[in-house]
């Protein structure tokens, strides 16, 4: 059967203007705590090539072997949407020379990425992430500010999360225990599910992540990475761990905490919150030193994380209700032909002065605007007769109590501006007080 062309591709969606309240808020926070940590944003392409991709993400990762958007363009050339970003600032960064830079680079996106995923509750084909990268730097305090960044950013959206922190070990230690661990899962196949059998052979690390209920104890007892460390991985997981406890910032060793990208190195966390079902990571992170040289570039040392817009959303949806939805300060209402230009005018005045005004073009009887006015919930009403222009005084209602009194222009203004902000505040629109970085609920 064709189908519907008034339906959108399964996996991907429309965000209604109601929708895109939240998002704009989350935006908001995002850009200015992350400026506060000397961030600046960048801005990729959302085309590139599949190369850039398929190496440094891995060709036996999940993303590349299973989920990429990839095409051939006009010129036969193989590009794909990106399924992430962290490849393309990388890439960008050595493009544009920042690495020839003194200090190292602090930069953050915002923005759709792509992968073909089974559908699921918090899985999207087209997807958003808010996501920032240090590039040029390997100290281990580094990685603890991020962090202390990202969980400043939740706690002042009020969300509730936890860190989950690893090391993945380097290019020293790293090849040894994935042997050891090949040869232990091989001893145990009988018990493993089909994938990990299949896993085995391709990318053992990736069995860790398994979450077949009947593997669970082979799993378990499987030697993990964070016993077989070398000395200098050891060393910086160690720092890692004592500059999160002096920032104040909890966290839990997860020995099995393996990321689906090959690119990381050493330092490799997630944020999960309690709020989101199975795909509960709201973000993940780490280092990946040695990236850029995969891709052809300069050594550079580089640490970052993404976290999922569309599940952050999804939680605060819970959390805020419709309390960010846009809501008009004022919805005015003019009485008679004389009164509409002057309306209009007014309007536009307060407009200009930062108030949100919503003014009906077709008119219609007051009773009839006044039931719009409470339907797109306005927080006050505004009367203009012709009455009210002669006097230069109007006839203001407050929606949630019914009060009504006489104004003038400007004191109108005063009284609403004061109003506007106390109101975002209270929807949590603007910044909280309560942005210190939180004790989390583990
Ligand atoms: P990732 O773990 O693949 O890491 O994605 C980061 C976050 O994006 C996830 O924790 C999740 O919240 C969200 N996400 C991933 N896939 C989907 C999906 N299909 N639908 C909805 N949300 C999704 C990366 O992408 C790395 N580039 C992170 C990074 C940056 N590492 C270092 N720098």
């Amino acid at each position: 059967m064709e189908e519907s062309l008034l339906t959108n591709i399964p996996g991907t969606r429309d965000l209604l203007p109601d929708d895109v309240a939240v998002w704009q808020s989350v935006e908001e926070h995002a850009r200015r705590i992350f400026a506060q940590y000397g961030f600046q944003e960048i801005r990729t392409p959302i085309l590139e090539a599949s190369d850039l991709f398929a190496r440094s993400i891995g060709g036996d990762t999940d993303i590349v072997g299973k989920e990429m958007y990839t095409f051939a363009d006009q010129s036969g050339k193989s590009i794909s949407l990106r399924p992430e970003a962290t490849a393309s600032v990388v890439r960008a960064y050595v493009q544009h020379s920042m690495h020839r830079a003194s200090a190292p680079a602090k930069l953050y996106y915002i923005g759709p990425m792509f992968r073909h995923e089974k559908k699921q509750k918090g899985r999207w084909r087209q997807f958003y992430q808010i996501g920032a990268e240090v590039l040029g730097s390997d100290h281990p305090a580094i990685e603890a500010e991020v962090i202390e960044m990202l969980l400043r950013f939740f706690a002042a959206l009020g969300v509730q999360s936890r860190l989950l922190i690893n090391s993945v070990g380097c290019a020293n230690c790293r090849p040894p225990y994935v042997s050891t661990l090949r040869q232990v899962l091989h001893q145990r196949a009988s018990s493993l599910c089909e994938d990990c059998r299949r896993r085995t052979e391709v990318n053992p690390l990736r069995v860790l992540d398994c979450k077949v209920e009947s593997c669970q104890p082979q799993i378990n007892s499987l030697p993990m990475i964070t016993q077989h460390l070398c000395a200098n991985c050891e060393n910086h997981f160690e720092r890692f761990r004592n500059h999160l406890t002096e920032a104040g910032i909890p966290f839990e060793v997860v020995a099995r905490l393996v990321r689906g990208l090959d690119y990381y190195v050493r330092t490799a966390f997630e944020i999960v919150s309690g709020d989101l079902g199975a795909q509960n990571a709201l973000a993940g992170g780490g280092r990946y030193d040695g990236l850029s040289e995969v891709l052809g570039g300069p050594p550079v040392h580089g640490f970052g994380f993404a976290l999922g817009q569309d599940r952050l959303v999804m939680v605060l949806d819970e959390q805020w209700g419709k309390n960010a939805v846009w809501r008009p300060e004022l919805f005015v209402i003019s009485m008679g032909e004389a009164a509409f230009k002057r309306s209009l005018a007014i309007v536009r005045l307060l407009r200009a002065q930062g108030i949100a005004c919503y003014f009906e073009f077709e008119g219609g009887s007051i009773k009839s605007q006044m039931r719009l006015a409470n339907k797109i919930r306005a927080h006050h009403v505004l009367l203009i007769g012709e009455n009210e222009l002669l006097r230069e005084r109007y006839q203001i209602k407050c929606m949630q109590d019914s009060k009504q009194w006489e104004v003038t222009l400007s004191e109108l203004s005063s009284y609403l501006l004061g109003e506007q902000s106390r109101a975002r505040k209270e929807a949590g629109c603007v910044p909280a007080a309560n942005e210190s970085v939180p004790s989390q609920n583990s």
